[in-house]
C-alpha cells in the first residue's frame, strides 16, 4: 500500500488545506433528493476509513431539495468532499459514470447516499483490490452471511432472484447479487470500459460485467443490506423493464439500443390492443370495418404514446401541453410509419411470395421508422 498523502483525522474546519497528491480511495455517492442523508452519510464514511485517505464524489442530477448546497457546504471545510452537479438529466447508471471518471483515486468505490450498503466494508473491499486479488469487488446482498433483505419487500426480493438468475445464465457469469448498488473496482479498469457502458439505466454493475474484458478478477463481499431510515427510494417497477432491455441490448452486442426494446415491446402491446379495439367495435357496432379499423388504429397510436411517454421516454417525459402535442406528432409518425411499412411489405411480397416475411419486414421497417423519427420529433432531447 501506499503511503498516504494527507492526514485523515481532524480534518473538518476553515483552517484545512486542500489535499495534496491523490488519495487512496475514491468514492462515487449518486443522489437524487437525499439533501437529509448527505452528513450522515460523509460521517459514516469517514469513520470507516481511518487510515485511508479518501476523496469523496456525490453525482447530483439537480435535486430541487437543496442536496447539491448541503454536499457544498460541507465541501467548504473539508476539500475532500465535492459535487458533480449534473443538469438535464437523469439517470443512477450515468451519474455514476461520470463520476467515477472524474475520480482521482486508483480505485473508485460506488455506494449509496442512503446508508442502506455497509460502509464498513469499504476497507476490506480496498484491500482485496490493492492485494491484486481481485479487480472489482462487489458487496453482496446474497452470499454467504450476507442475509437478504431487511430492506426489500417480497416482491422486490422475488424480481431481483429472478433478475440474478436471468442474468448469469445469460451472460455466462456466476456472481450471486450482479444487481448490486455498492462495488469496487480498479480505475483503469473502468476507463477501458466506459466507452461501452449504457447510460440510461438503474443497473450499472450488470452492465459493467457484461462488458468486462475477459479476465477481469471478480471477488464479492457479504453484507447486511439495510432498510432506508430517510427520504425514499427512487426505484420503482419501470426499473425491471430496463434491466431487461439492458440484457437485451447486451446480447445483441451492443448493436441494438436498450430503449428500442422497450418501444418495439410497447408497439406489441399496440398490436393487442389494436384487435381487441377492432373486435370490440366490430361486434358491438354497425360500423363498416374501415371505420372500425381506424378507431382502433387511433386507440392502439393513442396507447402506445401514453405508454412510451411513461415508459420508453420517462427519462424525456411530456407533460400538459406539450403531451397534446407530442401526441399529436406520434398521430403523425405513425402515419407515415405505416405507409413505409405497406410499401416495403409490398416490395418484398412482389419478390418473395411469402406473406409472413412480407408481413414481418414491413412491421420492423416501422418499428424502427417510428422509433428513430419519434424519438427525434416527438420526445426530442
Ligand atoms: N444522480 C442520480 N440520478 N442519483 C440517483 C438517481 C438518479 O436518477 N436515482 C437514484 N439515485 C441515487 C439515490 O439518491 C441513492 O443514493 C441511490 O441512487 C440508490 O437509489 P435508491 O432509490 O435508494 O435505490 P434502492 O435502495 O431501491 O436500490 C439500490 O440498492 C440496490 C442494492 O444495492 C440501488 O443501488 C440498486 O441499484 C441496488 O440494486
Ligand atoms: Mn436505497
Amino acid at each position: 500500500p501506499r503511503p498516504d498523502t494527507f492526514s485523515t483525522t481532524d480534518v473538518r474546519g476553515p483552517t484545512h488545506d486542500a489535499p495534496v497528491g491523490r488519495p487512496r480511495l475514491s468514492i462515487v455517492v449518486p443522489t437524487y433528493c437525499e439533501a437529509e442523508n448527505v452528513a450522515p452519510t460523509i460521517t459514516a464514511i469517514d469513520a470507516a476509513l481511518t487510515g485511508i485517505s479518501w476523496e469523496i464524489i456525490f453525482v447530483d442530477d439537480d435535486s430541487p431539495d437543496g442536496t447539491v448546497e448541503t454536499v457544498r457546504s460541507f465541501g467548504e471545510h473539508d476539500g475532500r468532499v465535492r459535487v458533480i452537479r449534473r443538469i438535464g438529466r437523469r439517470g443512477l447508471a450515468g451519474a455514476v459514470i461520470e463520476g467515477m471518471l472524474a475520480s482521482a483515486a486508483d480505485t473508485v468505490a460506488v455506494i449509496d447516499a442512503d446508508l442502506q450498503h455497509d460502509e464498513k466494508l469499504l476497507p476490506k473491499m480496498l484491500e482485496n483490490i490493492e492485494a491484486d486479488q481481485a479487480d472489482l469487488v462487489i458487496a453482496t446482498r446474497y452470499a454467504q452471511s450476507g442475509a437478504a433483505d431487511a430492506g426489500f419487500s417480497k416482491l422486490r426480493q422475488n424480481a431481483s432472484t429472478f433478475a440474478t438468475r436471468l442474468t448469469n445464465l445469460l451472460l455466462r457469469t456466476n456472481v450471486s447479487d450482479p444487481m448490486s448498488g455498492f462495488f469496487m473496482i480498479r480505475r483503469d479498469a473502468i476507463d477501458k470500459i466506459a466507452p461501452n457502458l449504457t447510460t440510461g439505466g438503474f443497473k450499472l454493475l450488470l452492465d459493467i460485467l457484461a462488458s468486462a474484458p475477459a479476465g477481469l478478477k471478480i471477488a464479492e463481499v457479504p453484507y447486511q443490506f439495510r432498510p432506508r431510515q430517510l427520504g425514499k427510494s427512487k426505484l420503482d417497477a419501470l426499473v425491471i423493464a430496463d434491466f431487461l432491455g439492458l440484457l437485451l441490448s447486451k446480447l445483441s452486442g451492443n448493436s441494438i439500443s436498450p430503449r428500442f426494446f422497450l418501444f418495439a415491446f410497447v408497439g406489441a402491446t399496440g398490436l393487442v390492443v389494436h384487435l381487441a379495439t377492432l373486435r370490440a367495435a366490430l361486434t358491438t357496432t354497425h360500423i363498416p370495418f374501415n371505420a372500425a379499423q381506424l378507431a382502433a388504429a387511433f386507440v392502439a397510436m393513442t396507447s402506445n404514446f401514453f405508454l412510451n411517454n411513461a415508459l420508453t421516454f420517462r427519462d424525456r417525459r411530456l407533460t400538459g401541453i406539450g403531451a397534446f402535442k407530442g401526441l399529436l406528432s406520434f398521430y403523425l409518425v405513425c402515419s407515415v410509419g405505416t405507409l413505409a411499412n405497406v410499401g416495403v411489405a409490398e416490395l418484398i411480397y412482389l419478390r418473395d411470395a411469402s406473406w409472413w416475411r412480407a408481413g414481418i419486414a414491413g412491421a420492423l421497417m416501422a418499428a424502427v421508422f417510428n422509433y428513430a423519427v419519434s424519438s427525434m420529433l416527438t420526445w426530442r432531447k
